[in-house]
């Protein structure tokens, strides 16, 4: 029986669609009402049992190795000033039996090829994939809920969520058959397809489980439209030799990767924060 142990955060993307917020920073690091979003996909995977957290960093990396990093300076300061709450909320920022491994991506060549450069660190093992622009609030966390999956079935799992037909041409789609109450066996996989050949609304969001397999496809796939290596097409050949799920996970999904994805995370994390939501709440309502 093999366990997920490690977890793989593709970051080093341009982030086009933020700029120019990301001109000098990574996308993730952008926050959701005080917590960047690398930190809340962090924080899933940990409790999900995961230890070894792996980066793809890119052109802009010093900002995420920093926020994982010890920060002498400010911790002294804090200290300093008697700002315990502010002090334990930094030194917390992750576990201290939890690691951080970077690796640098030295061209953005696409999502495939992020995930192949973490093959050094990986070897051998079954691993989380996820991408922290997506966001997802659930109970318990998603990972935990594919790493239960995986524990029973033993094999890569993708994330999915049923999405509105209009909209697959922004996805990867499957085609499959259920399995047993959420889990879905995958025989077919297609990067964002049109609405009128689409083979099902059922999209692949930012949550992988993969096995090491997985390495020795990505390393033959051509790069498609765009000069990017897909991820997609890597799972698609992984399909032909191994038994692929498709895993619907219990939780809200905020597409932090498009303006009004991350602005409807704002609001809804906004509401459950607790120091924020009875204000924040009453000044919503002066808006309607
Ligand atoms: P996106 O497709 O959202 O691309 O990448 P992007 O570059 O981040 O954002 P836009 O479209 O320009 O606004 C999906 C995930 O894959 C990572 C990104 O960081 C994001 O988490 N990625 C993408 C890489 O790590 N490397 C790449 O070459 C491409």
């Amino acid at each position: 029986m093999k366990k997920i142990t490690k977890a793989v955060f593709p970051v080093a993307g341009m982030g086009s669609r933020f700029l120019p917020a990301t001109k000098a920073t990574a996308k993730e690091m952008l926050p959701i009402v005080d917590k960047p979003l690398i930190q809340y996909a962090v924080e899933e995977a940990v409790a999900a049992g995961i230890t070894d957290m792996v980066f793809i960093t890119g052109r802009n990396k010093r900002a995420i190795e920093d926020h994982f990093d010890k920060a002498y300076e400010l911790e002294a300061t804090l200290e300093a000033q008697g700002k315990e709450e502010l002090l334990r909320v930094v030194q917390s920022v992750v576990p201290k039996h939890v690691n951080c491994i970077y690796i640098r991506q030295a061209e953005p060549l696409g999502l495939g090829h992020a995930v192949l450069c973490a093959q050094p660190v990986i070897q051998n093992e079954p691993f989380a994939v996820l991408l922290a622009d997506d966001l997802i609030d659930g109970q318990p966390s998603v990972v935990k809920q594919m790493v239960d999956v995986f524990a029973q079935h033993q094999c890569s799992i993708l994330g999915v969520q049923d999405v509105p037909r209009a909209h697959t041409k922004q996805y990867g789609i499957v085609g499959s058959t259920s399995l047993s109450l959420n889990v879905e066996k995958v025989h077919t996989i297609v990067e964002k397809p049109q609405p009128s050949v689409a083979p099902s609304t059922l999209a692949v969001v930012g949550r992988y489980i993969l096995t090491p397999r997985i390495f020795h496809h990505l390393q033959k796939v051509q790069a498609g439209a765009g000069g990017e290596i897909q991820l997609t097409d890597g799972i698609a050949a992984l399909m032909s030799e191994e038994q692929l799920l498709a895993y619907r996970f219990n939780g809200v999904r905020y597409d932090c990767g498009s303006k009004l994805g991350y602005l409807q995370a704002q609001v809804a994390f906004g509401l459950k924060h607790q120091d924020l939501r009875e204000e924040f709440a009453a000044y919503l309502q002066t808006l309607s």
